[in-house]
């Protein structure tokens, strides 16, 4: 959608604040020894207090409140009976509706002790989301995102994962732009429109970047079964610095 009066915005960060907020306890309870769906549940009852819904569950059916991923996992993992390990490499991923808005947003955190792999590997895709809201503009190409992400990975010999993308969103959870590509696509003309409202989430890993659904249907991991992470937003796009919405 794009994002013109007050109404619109205020709903919006209100989405954007609650998917935050849920994230941020989940990541700050994830300790080894707990399921992931001990982890989900932690989650989804934050959201159910605060009037949101799980976008995912709601949307697509999915089992879960929230995606808990274990690398090689990297998107869609579904929340269950795994016991978090201590060096453990995951990703959590919020999106959640709230008074008509929707709001999504993602990290990836070692559990308990981490090492200097992980700990490059997470920096790097933390400073590449820095970097491509700097370049977020109105009248800009939609496509200076995955430029950036590609070239940012690139500096640490990592590969964007090639199949997995950022959307619109707004009044659903997927809106146009759908696609909103992790690598430089030259023929991608489209444009960032002022008060656009987009989910950006680059994804780098250490493998060729590509990956495959695993059997149930849901998860998907490194082809490659090398270790991936992920940071996402929700932003409006403005004529100056993007208003990012998913700040606890
Ligand atoms: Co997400
Ligand atoms: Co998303």
């Amino acid at each position: 959608m794009t994002a013109n009066d007050e109404r619109d915005i205020n709903g919006l960060k209100a989405a954007g604040r609650v998917c935050a907020q849920a994230m941020k306890l989940m990541m700050d309870n994830a300790k080894p020894g707990m399921t992931t769906l001990e982890l989900d549940q932690i989650g989804e009852d934050f959201l159910k207090k605060e009037g949101a819904a799980s976008a995912p569950r709601a949307m697509y059916n999915f089992p879960g409140g929230t995606c808990i991923s274990i690398s090689p996992v990297i998107a869609h993992g579904i929340p269950g009976d795994h016991v978090l390990q201590d060096g453990e490499l995951i990703n959590i991923d919020v999106s959640a509706e709230l008074g008509g808005y929707y709001g999504d947003t993602g990290a990836s955190m070692v559990v308990g002790k981490s090492n200097p792999e992980y700990d490059q590997l997470l920096t790097t895709a933390k400073a590449t989301l820095d970097k491509v809201l700097t370049v977020v503009r109105a009248g800009k190409p939609l496509n200076l995102i995955g430029k950036t992400v590609q070239e940012e990975a690139a500096k640490h010999g990592y590969n964007p994962i090639f199949d997995l993308t950022g959307h619109g969103i707004g009044r659903q959870l997927h809106e146009k732009p759908a696609s909103i590509y992790n690598f430089h696509k030259p023929d991608d003309r489209r444009i960032m429109d002022n008060g656009l409202v987009l989910a950006i989430e680059p994804f780098l890993t250490t493998g060729r970047g590509h990956v495959v659904e695993k059997p149930d249907g849901w998860s998907l991991k490194t082809v490659d079964n090398t270790i991936a992470v992920q940071f996402e937003h929700t932003v409006i796009v403005t004529k100056g610095e993007p208003i990012i919405l998913t700040l606890p």
